[in-house]
């Protein structure tokens, strides 16, 4: 039989830290109050990273992309399928896989994007990883890329301050044995309304409002309950337990998502790699960023069996585990 195997991780994050202090000061000047305190004990984030202007996702992508590629010893043009994972394209078309393709100087293989919100990268690897076993594709760059601040309501303080900019990458190469064990998605479009961009693009002018909208609490409470229940149907189909997994990698959307999950999960937060004090919600980022990090630091290690979860606007969640 033919698997996928994670070969390399990459990551990036623009170089513009704010802190909670930081943007406090800055969203103070447009009368918009909030604090470190709020921030953190509600979050658990300290801080975010803010692209440029003139950033794109693509080139976020493309700096995690080198990084993953570096890691798994190959060059990119001998991918031959990339997925990227975003909600904050470049452009309405062509995809961010294309124009990272061309960045790449990596001509000719399968090119598209996902958009699954904050579980595109769960769905992104999932793809990719079939097409890998049916023999689509041998060596393909999975991205997850998001420049988030593009989209945020800078009046709106329950939703600003959650967010933030960078990419995570991996390259999945064919191979005898697996790597990837399990995975699973799901979607549940009624509620569409609680996490969305509701706006577009029509007639040359912006139709609707083109800023994220949230219901935080319609969220938390979906969230938990669906990120349990996927892990445990994702084990069950690789005839594993929870006691199985050496590290959760959760979708870094906020610390009590994340404690809520690891506890009904029977896992010590020691269990979970936990980037978002330092990244904020990266949405489709937020998992490969984990992911990377935890790699570059030594917490994961070669032989490991990590859950990757995802859950966000759509509304969607799923589920990989995984062979390290
Ligand atoms: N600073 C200061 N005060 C604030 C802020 C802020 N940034 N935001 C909201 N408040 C105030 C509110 O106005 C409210 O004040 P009031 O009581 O006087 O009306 C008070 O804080 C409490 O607001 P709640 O919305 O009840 O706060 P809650 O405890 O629910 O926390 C939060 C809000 C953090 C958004 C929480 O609901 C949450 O974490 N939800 C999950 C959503 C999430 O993580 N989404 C990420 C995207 S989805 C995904 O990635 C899965």
């Amino acid at each position: 039989p033919r698997y996928a195997r994670i070969t390399g991780t990459g990551s990036y994050l623009p170089p513009k830290r704010l802190s909670n202090a930081q943007l406090a000061e800055e969203l103070a000047k447009s009368g918009v109050e909030t604090s470190d305190e709020w921030i953190v004990e509600r979050t658990g984030i300290r801080a975010r990273h803010f692209a440029d202007s003139d950033v794109a996702s693509s080139d976020l992508a493309l700096h995690a992309s080198r990084a993953a590629l570096e890691a798994a010893g190959i060059d990119a043009t001998q991918i031959d399928l990339i997925i990227v994972a975003t909600s904050t394209p470049d452009m309405v078309f062509p995809s961010t896989a294309c124009l990272l393709q061309h960045k790449l100087g990596a001509p000719g293989g399968a090119a598209f994007d996902v958009q699954a919100v904050c579980s595109g990268f769960v769905y992104a690897l999932t793809i990719a990883d079939s097409m890998i076993r049916t023999g689509a594709a041998s060596k393909a760059l999975v991205i997850g890329a998001e420049t988030f601040s593009r989209i945020l309501d800078f009046k709106d303080r329950t939703t600003c301050v959650l967010f933030g900019d960078g990419a995570g990458a991996v390259v999945l190469e064919a191979s005898d044995t697996p790597g990837i064990l399990a995975c699973e998605l799901h979607a549940d479009g009624r509620h569409a309304d609680i996490l969305c961009v509701p706006g577009n693009v029509s007639g040359g002018q912006i139709l609707g409002d083109p800023l994220l909208k949230m219901d935080g609490q319609a969220v938390f409470k979906l969230a938990v309950g669906v990120l349990e229940s996927v892990a445990r149907s994702v084990l069950a189909k690789a005839g594993k337990t929870d006691a199985d997994i050496d590290w959760l990698i959760p979708h870094q959307a906020n610390i009590r998502i994340m404690q809520s999950t690891a506890r009904k999960l029977k896992l010590s937060m020691d269990k979970v790699v936990v980037t978002v004090a330092e990244h904020g919600n990266t949405s489709a980022a937020s998992i490969p960023l984990a992911l990377d990090h935890a790699v570059k630091t030594g917490q994961i290690k070669k032989g490991d069996t990590l859950m990757l979860e995802g859950v966000g606007g759509g509304f969607t969640w799923g589920a990989v585990l995984v062979d390290y």
